[in-house]
C-alpha cells in the first residue's frame, strides 16, 4: 500500500520534472494543379527546341520565381493571354504575344551594332529593378554598379532562369586557383573585406534563426510579452532589410543594421534564459511539494496498517 501511493508520487513527481515533447504529425502536401495551362508563353516556349524549352523546364520551373507566380511575362512583358483559336498563324500568335515586350530585356540583350549579345551591365539591373526596386538601388550605387559587373546574373543567375533563393552562401571565398566566384576581380586585401561581409551575414542569419527558436520556445511556455514580441517582428524585418542593403557592398552599413539586430536578439537570449530560470525553480518547488505530500500520506497509510494490525482487538482475533 505505502510502495503503492510512493510510487504512484515518483512518477507523478518525474513526469512534472521531465515534460514529455509533443510531436505534431506532418500533413500530406496537396497536388499541385498546373497554373500555366492556359500561359501562351509557357505553352508554346515549352514545345520549342532548343534553349527555349530548357528555359522552361530545367530552369524556370526550379526558381523562386515559378514559385512565387512570375511568369514568363513577368519579367519579359508581352501578353501571356492570347489563344491560338484567335490567329490564322503560330507567327501571328507569337506576334501578338511578344507586342509589347519589356525594352529592358530588347537593350540588354543587344549590343553596339545591333547584335544580340550576352547579358552584361548596368541594365540587368533596371530589368530585375522592376520588382527588386530597393536592391537595384542598392546595386547601381556600389562598386559592382559603378563598374557595370558584377551584375543580378552573376551572383543569382545559375544558367539565366534558375534563380533560387538568395543565402550567403552565394559569396563565394574560394581562391582564384580553385575557380572562387569573387576572386577573378579581387586581390587578397579585397578578398579580406569580401570575407568578413561574409561573416557578418552568416552570424546574423544564425543569431535570427536561434533567437526564433528560443522566442517560439517561450510561446510554447505560454510566456507573453508584446515588448518582446515587437522587438522579435522588429528584428526580421531588419534582417529582411539589411538582404537587400547588403547589395549596397558597404561594410558600415551592413554593420550598423548586424549590430541592430544583435541588440535585439541578445535580448530575446536573456528573457529566454530568466524565463528558463524562473519556471526551473517552479517545478523544483512543485516536486518538492508533491514529495512532502507524499510522505505524509504514506506517515498515515502506515498508522492505519499499524492501528488495523496491532490495536483493533476484532482483527487480532482472526
Ligand atoms: C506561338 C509561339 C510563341 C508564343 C505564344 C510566345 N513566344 Fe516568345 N518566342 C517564340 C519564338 C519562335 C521565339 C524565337 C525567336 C523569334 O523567332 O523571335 C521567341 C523568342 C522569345 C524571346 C527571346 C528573343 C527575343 O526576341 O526577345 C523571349 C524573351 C520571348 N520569346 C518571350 C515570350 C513571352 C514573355 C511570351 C508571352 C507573353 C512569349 N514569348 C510568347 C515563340 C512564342
Ligand atoms: C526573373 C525574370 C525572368 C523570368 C521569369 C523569365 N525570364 Fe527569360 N530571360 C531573363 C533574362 C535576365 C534573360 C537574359 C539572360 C540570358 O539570356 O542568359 C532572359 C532570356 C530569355 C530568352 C533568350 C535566351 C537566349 O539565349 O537567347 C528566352 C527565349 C527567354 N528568356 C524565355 C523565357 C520564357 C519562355 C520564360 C517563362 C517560362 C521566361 N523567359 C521567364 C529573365 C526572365
Ligand atoms: C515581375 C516581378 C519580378 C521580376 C522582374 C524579378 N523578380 Fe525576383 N522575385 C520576384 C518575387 C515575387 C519573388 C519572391 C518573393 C521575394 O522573395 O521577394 C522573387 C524572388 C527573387 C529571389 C529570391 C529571394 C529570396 O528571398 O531568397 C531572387 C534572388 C530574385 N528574385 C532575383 C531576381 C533577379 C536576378 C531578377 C532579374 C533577372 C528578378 N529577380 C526579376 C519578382 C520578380
Ligand atoms: C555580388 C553578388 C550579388 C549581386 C551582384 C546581387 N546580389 Fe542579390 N544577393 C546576394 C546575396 C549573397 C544575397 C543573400 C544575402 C543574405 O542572405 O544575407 C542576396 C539577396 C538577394 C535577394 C533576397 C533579398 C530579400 O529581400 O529577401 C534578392 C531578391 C536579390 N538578392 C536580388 C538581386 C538583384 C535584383 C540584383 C541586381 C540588381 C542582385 N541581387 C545583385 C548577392 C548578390
Ligand atoms: C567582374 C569583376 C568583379 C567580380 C566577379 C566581383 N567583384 Fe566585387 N568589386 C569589383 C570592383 C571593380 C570593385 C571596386 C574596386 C575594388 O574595391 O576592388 C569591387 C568592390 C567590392 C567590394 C568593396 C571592397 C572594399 O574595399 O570596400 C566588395 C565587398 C566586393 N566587391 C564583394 C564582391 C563579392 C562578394 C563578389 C562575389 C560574389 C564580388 N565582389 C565579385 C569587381 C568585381
Amino acid at each position: 500500500m505505502t510502495i503503492y501511493i510512493l510510487s504512484v508520487c515518483m512518477v507523478a513527481a518525474m513526469s512534472i520534472a521531465s515534460p514529455a515533447d509533443k510531436t505534431i504529425a506532418p500533413t500530406e502536401p496537396a497536388p499541385k494543379p498546373d497554373r500555366y495551362a492556359d500561359n501562351a508563353c509557357v505553352q508554346c516556349h515549352r514545345d520549342l527546341p532548343g534553349r527555349s524549352s530548357e528555359i522552361v523546364e530545367l530552369q524556370w520551373k526550379h526558381s523562386v520565381h515559378y514559385d512565387a507566380n512570375v511568369g514568363c511575362d513577368g519579367c519579359h512583358g508581352g501578353n501571356p493571354a492570347v489563344r491560338a483559336n484567335q490567329f490564322e498563324s503560330v507567327d501571328a500568335l507569337k506576334r501578338a504575344a511578344h507586342q509589347q515586350r519589356n525594352p529592358e530585356f530588347l537593350t540588354m540583350r543587344r549590343s553596339s551594332d545591333g547584335i544580340v549579345s550576352a547579358t552584361g551591365g548596368r541594365s540587368v539591373s533596371y530589368f530585375c529593378g522592376k520588382c527588386h526596386d530597393q536592391i537595384k538601388e542598392k546595386h547601381l550605387g556600389s562598386p559592382h554598379g559603378d563598374f557595370g559587373d558584377p551584375t543580378c546574373l552573376y551572383c543569382h543567375g545559375q544558367g539565366s532562369h534558375k534563380i533560387t533563393d538568395a543565402t550567403p552562401q552565394i559569396i563565394d571565398t574560394a581562391a582564384r586557383a580553385e575557380a572562387g566566384r569573387c576572386s577573378p576581380c579581387h586581390d587578397a586585401s579585397t578578398m579580406t573585406v569580401v570575407r568578413r561581409i561574409k561573416q557578418t551575414l552568416t552570424d546574423t542569419e544564425q543569431r535570427i534563426n536561434e533567437s526564433g527558436q528560443l522566442y517560439a520556445e517561450l510561446e510554447s511556455w505560454g510566456y507573453r510579452n508584446l515588448e518582446l514580441e515587437q522587438l522579435h517582428h522588429h528584428a526580421g524585418e531588419v534582417h529582411s532589410k539589411l538582404r537587400q542593403i547588403f547589395h549596397s557592398f558597404n561594410m558600415r552599413e551592413i554593420d550598423n543594421f548586424a549590430a541592430e539586430i544583435q541588440e535585439v536578439t541578445d535580448h530575446t537570449t536573456e528573457t529566454y534564459e530568466m524565463i528558463k530560470r524562473q519556471r526551473a525553480v517552479r517545478r523544483q518547488q512543485t516536486v518538492m511539494g508533491l514529495l512532502a505530500v507524499c510522505l505524509l500520506l504514506s506517515f498515515a497509510g502506515l498508522l492505519v496498517y499499524y492501528k488495523h494490525s496491532f490495536l483493533d482487538p476484532h482483527h487480532a482475533e482472526v
